[in-house]
């Protein structure tokens, strides 16, 4: 049997641009820019971001989620609070996030500080998701062991009964939101000779700097 990496050995992937990072002082700005490039071109997922966690004896932990909202300057996205991910964010909230932006040779890494959006948030997104995805945010006990999966069919079709009109939102799911400390952008570039720039908190402000390829 051939080995499936064989392909990448031989493969030096070289990226054809020339274009610049369009240096500003706010790094949201240029974040925006970038999400709104990819949103646009081929990225079918330009909202799926990495999401790091580390527990207390320094595992780390990654996952995918969405990005649902940027709400004062702090990225928003809603999961089960009981979850691996969550039970992390408790002992220690400081996360990292990765967007990788393939077709246009773009990177994000995001490192901030986590913590539970207000309870008003979470309701208008809940109250916004479809009916099923209310009653699945019940029905999973997110990260838990499932011995068996027809556990999850019967209780969905509990809580169809229990809830027969709107659902209310669990308690134990909601958004968190994290307020970043530190941005890099990475714009792939001709000749290995890639852009790296990293934006850190200064004063009220944002100051920036470049890094090796
Ligand atoms: C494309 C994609 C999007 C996802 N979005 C979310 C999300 O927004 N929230 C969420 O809780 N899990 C999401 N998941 C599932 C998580 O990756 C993960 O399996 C789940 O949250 C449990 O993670 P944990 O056990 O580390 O807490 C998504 C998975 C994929 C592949």
């Amino acid at each position: 049997m051939s080995n499936p990496l064989d392909r990448y050995k031989d493969s030096h992937h070289e990226f054809q641009q020339d274009s610049e990072i369009n240096l500003v002082e706010n790094p949201f700005d240029l974040f925006i820019e970038w999400f709104q490039f990819a949103s646009d071109s081929k990225e079918l997922e330009a909202n799926a971001f990495v999401l790091g966690t580390s527990s207390l004896d320094h595992q780390s932990s990654m996952r995918i989620v969405y990005l649902k909202d940027i709400v004062a300057q702090q990225f928003v996205f809603y999961t089960n609070y009981n979850s691996q991910k969550g039970q992390e964010i408790a002992e220690n909230p400081i996360v990292s996030m990765l967007f990788f932006y393939p077709s246009i040779s773009r990177q994000i890494r995001i490192e901030g500080v986590c913590k539970k959006v207000d309870m008003e948030l979470s309701d208008a997104y809940f109250k916004s998701r479809p009916r099923g995805s209310q009653l699945g945010a019940w029905a999973s006990h997110q990260s838990e062991v499932l011995v068996n999966s027809s556990d999850l069919k019967g209780r969905m079709a509990e809580l169809e009964v229990r809830f027969p009109n709107e659902v209310p939102r669990p308690e134990h799911w909601g958004g968190f939101q994290i307020e970043p400390t530190r941005f890099e952008f990475w714009l792939g570039k001709t000749s290995r000779l890639h852009e790296r720039i990293v934006f850190e908190p200064q004063g009220d402000g944002w100051k920036n700097y470049r890094k090796n390829p």
